[in-house]
């Protein structure tokens, strides 16, 4: 049963909206190690999880946990550093919770970032993939339980799940910036033991070019909301298998850390056209 309802998200927005006299129109979500593009905000007000009323607290290595409202390339953000992953222990509907709280802020674009691994032979690390469309091998659904109607409908439609117009804009602005972005399907996993080689050779003939363990929850929850997302992988490392070496958390922190800049600039010219 779901234990949020509309009175914890309007509990937490309220006090949200207490702390800041901007109104955010494009919601960030930050995946491991990107959450540095919360630097570049102007004016920001930085919430800590622990203080949000209802908001779980994020517990991974290379995540902070806080919440930073301001001006980001001259437009009103609410950006999440850190996110909640269900590896956590914490259901789908407290991990798409505060995508529940940006749209009751107001927001009406969603940019979800991550760190994924690469199942497309192409790929590599370091590489940024748009997300097309993804495929939930999760289990869990944010949606399970009764409807709120008020939020959205029993039923959501998802077949553009990653919008079309966004996808077009973000193709644009990587060759106005002068590089390879990737397009391709994000495949979603609960976690957090990495894959083996099998389940990723698996996961390929089923259509996969990446595979992580977040962004699944909330861009179905931010859909039965109506927000309009574009979603952004960073290729830590190549999956299981791929390339004859282990995988690690270290690696997804060090590729992070390496395409940074390109990262940071990329979002920057975006977030403007959103
Ligand atoms: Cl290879 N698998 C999963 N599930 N998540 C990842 C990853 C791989 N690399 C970065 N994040």
């Amino acid at each position: 049963m779901n234990p949020l309802n509309a009175t914890h998200i309007q509990e937490a927005a309220q006090f949200i909206a207490s702390r800041t006299g901007d109104k955010p129109e494009v919601g960030l979500i930050m995946g491991s190690g990107l959450g540095m593009l919360g630097d570049y905000i102007e004016g920001a007000v930085t919430i800590p999880y622990e203080e949000i009323p209802h908001f779980p607290i994020s517990t991974v290595e290379g995540h902070a946990g806080e919440l930073m409202i301001g001006k980001l390339a001259g437009r009103s953000v609410v950006l999440m550093r850190g996110r909640f992953h269900m590896y956590e222990g914490y259901g789908p509907e407290l991990t798409s919770f505060p995508v529940r709280v940006m749209k009751a802020l107001g927001v009406a674009k969603l940019l979800v970032t991550n760190a994924a691994g690469g199942i497309n032979t192409e790929y590599e690390a370091g590489d940024l993939m748009l997300i097309s469309d993804h495929i939930n091998l999760t289990g869990r659904n944010p949606l399970v339980g009764p409807n709120d109607n008020e939020l959205g409908v029993r039923f959501p439609d998802m077949s553009e799940a990653y919008s079309r117009r966004l996808r077009a804009i973000a193709r644009s602005t990587a060759e106005d910036q002068g590089f390879t972005l990737r397009e391709g399907v994000y495949l979603a996993v609960i976690g957090p033991s990495f894959e083996t080689p099998a389940e990723i050779r698996m996961m390929r003939i089923m259509g996969a070019d990446a595979v992580g363990m977040s962004t699944v929850p909330e861009v179905i929850a931010a859909r039965h909301s109506g927000l309009e997302v574009i979603g952004i992988s960073c290729i830590t490392n190549m999956a299981a298998g791929i390339l004859d070496q282990p995988l690690s958390h270290t690696e997804v922190i060090e590729t992070t850390e390496r395409v940074k800049t390109l990262f940071i600039n990329y979002v920057n010219a975006l977030i403007p056209q959103l």
